[in-house]
């Protein structure tokens, strides 16, 4: 019988890599985005077998709709990968985007898990997608900074409780990847993270598919480059002075009329 798996964020980025992969290595995919019509596209491209769910994950009824989908399937693997950033100051802007995106990057990747991981067998899979940033502090993208940090500790802990069952579950660390993520967030050309330091989405799916094979970390980070980065910033410098780099460094500035004397 082939393996079944859900995706959700399916439709383009790292979700959709992860589809087409997993769909060529003969799991039968089911894609969760919202747009209905790019997920029937792919569903149709990638032939028999798969299928979509149209489901905005930071509505609490959709998840639910697709967590019913679930426990009815009993999947092999579960990638949690549907994620939004939203740029600027805290309190710059308004907070309902925020509450939206922490509903999607976390009450519904619990829901999710949970459901799950309660119908999971031995030999299953759950992969919660995080970020670097998740380790650091981002000025400019606090809030997703601290949504990815919730992933992250929540599935180590996962890891943890549910290995002696032979279920693996482990947080994907990507770095900047090239995707519609930053333009998706706010982001705007001029501040485009610099092209040295990032990835692919096949990149980062290829080190998950590894790491899905190895089941050996809790964490997952995707290149040399961002391990380097990581321990830099979390092991060498004191954390007061990672804030400031960061802070200096983010791309999302405060307008100047904004700033306090
Ligand atoms: N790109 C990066 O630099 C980067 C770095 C570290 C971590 N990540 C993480 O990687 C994951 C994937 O991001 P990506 O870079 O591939 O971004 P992306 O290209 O913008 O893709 C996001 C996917 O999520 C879906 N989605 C967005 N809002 C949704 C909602 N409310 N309900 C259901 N689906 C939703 C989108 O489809 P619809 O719009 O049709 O719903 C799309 O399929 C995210 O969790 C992100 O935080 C990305």
């Amino acid at each position: 019988m082939a393996k079944t798996a859900m995706v959700t964020g399916a439709s383009g980025g790292i979700g959709l890599e992860f589809a087409e992969r997993l769909a060529k290595e003969g799991y039968q995919v089911t894609l969760v985005a919202r747009g209905e019509g790019k997920l029937k596209e792919i569903v149709a491209r990638l032939g028999a077998g798969h299928r979509s769910i149209a489901a905005d994950l930071s509505v609490a009824a959709d998840t639910r709709r697709v967590a019913d989908d679930v426990r009815a399937t009993k999947y092999d693997l579960l990638v949690n990968n549907a994620g939004v950033g939203v740029y600027g100051w805290f309190a710059d802007v308004p907070v309902e985007p925020t509450l939206a995106m922490m509903r999607l990057n976390m009450d519904s990747l619990v829901e999710l898990s949970h459901t799950f991981l309660q119908g999971a067998k031995s030999g299953d899979a759950l992969l919660n997608v995080a970020s670097t940033l998740a380790l650091l502090s981002f000025p400019g993208a606090a809030t997703y900074c601290a949504t990815k940090a919730f992933v992250t500790a929540f599935s180590e802990g996962l890891w943890f409780e549910n290995k002696p069952r032979g279920v693996y579950v482990a947080a994907l660390l990507p770095g900047v990847t090239k995707t519609n993520f930053h333009e998706a967030s706010g982001g705007t050309a001029d501040q485009t993270p610099p092209a040295a330091i990032t990835q692919t989405s096949a990149q980062v799916v290829d080190v998950a598919m590894a790491a899905l094979e190895s089941r050996s970390s809790p964490t997952i980070l995707t290149s040399f480059t961002n391990k380097a980065m990581v321990f830099f910033s979390t092991r060498i410098i004191p954390r007061k002075a990672m804030v400031n780099l960061m802070g200096g460094q983010s791309p999302v500035k405060r307008a100047p009329a904004q700033l306090k004397a």
